[in-house]
Order: C-alpha cells, then structure tokens, then sequence
C-alpha cells in the first residue's frame, strides 16, 4: 500500500483512536441522565439506552473476543437478550436486561482485553484482521448505535440532559442554487477503502447521465414554503403510499414541528425553540421528501446521482474518497461526530464543498436518495448476512452523507444508510435533482 494512512500502524493507531473516541461518546450518552431514564423505553422505535450499551459490548466481544481471538464467551446466557434479531425493539424493555452498573461494567471489560489484543493482533492473515476489518467494524458499530442513542435522546420527554456549542454562523451563501453534473460513467462503491461496509463493495463503473443537483440540502425555510402552500393537501404531490400515511397518521409538517401562532417551534433535545430558516430541514420521511421535490418540479437523486456528485472530480475522471479530496474529515470539512446538536445553516463548510461546488454532501442531515437498498453488482455478505443482505429489497430507501450526529468513522463518500419510508425520528433531510434538460 502506498497511502501512508493505509499502512498497519497509522491502522492500527486509528483503530485504538476510533474505538477510545466512540466510548467516549457512549459515556456521555449513558451517564447524562439517571438510571430510570437508561432503562425505560422512551418510544417503541428504539431500544432502552441501556440495552444499546450492553450490546455494544456484546458485539465488541462476539467478533474481536470470540471470532477473531478465539475466546470464550464471557457470559453465554446473555447473547440472546443483545441480539438484534431475537427481539424487535418494543420487546427488549421486558427482557433481564443486563442493569446500567452491570452493563456498564461488562462493556469496560471487554474493552479492556480489546485494547491488549489490539496490540497483538497482526494487520493481516485473515479477511477479518486484513487492515484490522474488524477493529474498524466494531469502531464503526458503536458509533452507529452512539447515533442512534441520540435519537433516543431526541425522543425522550423531559428537560435537557445534553449540550453542545452551536455551529459558526454560516456567512451568506451566495452560489448558484443548483450545478450540473456532467454525463457519464464513473466509479461508484469501494474495493479499497480498509474499513468499507460489505454492502460499498466492490467498486464498478455507473453510467450518470446529465442532472441537476442542489447545491445545499433543503431549509427549513423552503419546506415552511411547501407547508404554506398547502404541499400536506393536496393529494397530486404525493405517492399513493405517501399520502395513505400522512392522512392516517395526520402528518402536516416535520416530527417535532408544531404551530404556535403564525410561527413554527420545534422541539430539539428538551429545549422548545423557533425553527431556524436557514437550517437544512430534519425529521421528515422519504414520502414528506418525495412529495416536497414533486411540488418543486424536481426529484429525489438517485442514489448514483448522489454519490457522483459527491465523488467524482470532472477534472481527470478520478473517484474520490470525500467530495474534497481523500483527506480525512476535518471540523473544517463537515459537521459530523455530535460536535453540534443540530445541523449548521445550508451552505456552511466552503472547505467541504464538491469541485462541481455542492456543499454539505457529507455531515449535517443525512439525505433521502431515490433508491431503493439493494446490492452492489458481486456484492459479498461479510462479515455476516444481517448487516446488510437480509434488509436489501424495496422496502428499504438509502440515505446517503451522515448526519451531525454520526462519526467520521461510519461516514464516507461510499457510506450507505436505509430505513423505512415512514421513518423520520432519524436525522434525516434531503436535497432535490432534476435531469439535464427537463425544467
Ligand atoms: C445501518 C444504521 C441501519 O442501526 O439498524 C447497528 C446499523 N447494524 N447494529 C441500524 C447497525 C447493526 C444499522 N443502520
Ligand atoms: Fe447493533
């Protein structure tokens, strides 16, 4: 390997620096409110803050204790209760959780054999320690549930337990609204990047043609626009299964949005505030998104739209890691990793912009694409089916570019999310697209 970032010890560093910076963040997320708060289920999407600890630690220790060091298991009784698949999520508040002292203390001592065997694990040998896959994975899962402990954070009633400094004041943006994306081919999906999901891989050449994307994801400014005109009325803007939602769950606006008067509040992490303008809209589902580009004479982009205008340098038909470069991201380059609670006002982060000049692809609102989840042509299960391949099919849409609450380390060019349709107490947004030559 050439890329100085790519050998075994800069790996081998980062790994040690991801999984100390994800329990770090996992800390905070379940000491920054009483023991009642850890184990009660703050809404039946998501799991007691307590059960996402413990199975942190339980996934940490089935695939670096177990499968890649060939230990025994810990505590054999309690793989069931940590298992995704054997309980749905309403389930697992009557289930002998693990209790917070217990699950804290089994979460440090897994670490602390993960940290030792770090240190004495080559980089290579097996698909699994091959760049330290699996060290990177279980870095990469924990900070997927830190996420999705945020969000259970976001859903729980009652006052605020977290903070985080505001994002800079964005200084106008002042671009073109949207940019053309040149036709053609390019290279989407990764065979190269060591800490890749299965469902990035491999890499293989997309043919693009020609559209139009916007250069900033949507405001809640512009959505309000929708709302006005009527855009949760008026039945032609949305899909059939669209407005059979929104009508029997009498949706009219964004989750957490309410009407006070003639202005819009919203609820964030226990504080009730007026719903910025110029910030990316957040909280809506795949149909609220379809239905708003309909009314905007626009689209949703595709996937591979998605991930072309955020990787593709026109200039020497190159595929790159991030839509800067190949560096790392940087604060400078994007709001990722909890920094902010809150995504920064569009057209932030002018060091993080596309060459094409498309801001905010990576961080801030993750972004609803056309797509359905499928593979990747030779897609590959590995390490093991239920990451990826049981969820492909229709009924999952991709969400692309992470969120202000998901680490640099489970976001990239390639990264790819999906949820349900109606789903929106994730930090979901979007932007539109049109084709080249439609108006
Ligand atoms: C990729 C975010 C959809 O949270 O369900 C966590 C990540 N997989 N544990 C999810 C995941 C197993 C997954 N998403
Ligand atoms: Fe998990």
């Amino acid at each position: 390997m050439t890329d100085p970032a790519l050998d075994a010890d800069s790996l081998r560093e980062r790994a040690l620096t991801t999984l100390t910076t994800a329990r770090a963040r996992t800390t905070l997320l379940t000491s920054c409110v009483e023991d009642p708060d850890l184990t009660a289920q703050h809404s039946p999407l998501m799991s007691p803050l307590v059960w996402d600890l413990a199975h942190i630690g339980n996934q940490e220790e089935q695939w670096l204790l177990r499968t890649v060091a060939g230990r025994d298991a810990m505590r054999p009784e309690i793989d069931g209760i940590y298992d995704a698949f054997e309980h749905p999520r309403s389930e697992r508040p009557s289930l002998p959780l693990l209790p917070p002292a217990e699950a804290r203390h089994y979460a440090a001592e897994v670490r602390g054999r993960v940290l030792d065997l770090l240190e004495s694990t080559a980089f290579h040998g097996t698909r699994l320690t091959e760049a330290g896959f699996a060290f990177g994975m279980i870095a990469q899962h924990e900070q997927q549930h830190d996420e999705t402990m945020l969000i259970t954070h976001q859903l729980r009633k009652g006052p605020q337990a977290l903070t985080a400094p505001d994002p800079d004041p964005a200084p106008l943006f002042t671009g073109p609204s949207e940019v053309l994306v040149p036709g053609g081919p390019f290279t989407m999906g990764t065979s190269t990047e060591p800490w890749a999901l299965d469902n990035e891989r491999p890499a293989h050449r997309r043919e693009v043609p020609p559209f139009h994307i916007d250069t900033t994801p949507v405001t809640n400014a512009a959505f309000q626009a929708f709302i006005e005109d009527g855009g949760y009325d008026t039945e032609r803007w949305w899909t059939p299964e669209g407005w059979a939602h929104i009508r029997q769950h009498s949706i009219h606006a964004p989750l957490f949005w309410h009407r006070d008067g003639r202005q819009w509040l919203r609820r964030r992490f226990g504080v009730t505030e007026v719903v910025p303008p110029d910030e990316p809209v957040l909280h809506v589902c795949w149909y609220e998104a379809d239905a708003y580009a309909r009314w905007a004479g626009r689209r949703l982009p595709t996937e591979a739209e998605w991930e072309k205008a955020a990787r593709h340098d026109p200039a020497g038909d190159r595929t790159m890691r991030y839509p800067w470069g190949d560096a790392e991201p940087r604060p400078e380059h994007a709001n990722l990793g909890q920094r902010h609670l809150r995504p920064a006002p569009a057209g932030s982060y002018p060091e993080g912009e596309s060459p094409l000049g498309v801001r905010q692809l990576i961080g801030d609102v993750w972004e609803w694409t056309a797509s359905d989840f499928l593979p990747y042509p030779g897609f590959q299960a590995f390490p093991y089916k239920e990451y990826s391949e049981v969820f492909f099919g229709p009924e999952h849409k991709v969400l692309r570019g992470g969120s202000f609450a998901v680490d640099a380390v489970a976001c990239r060019g390639t990264f790819r999310n999906w949820d349900y349709p109606i789903r929106r107490q994730i930090f979901s947004g979007f932007r539109t697209a049109r084709s080249a030559g439609d108006v």
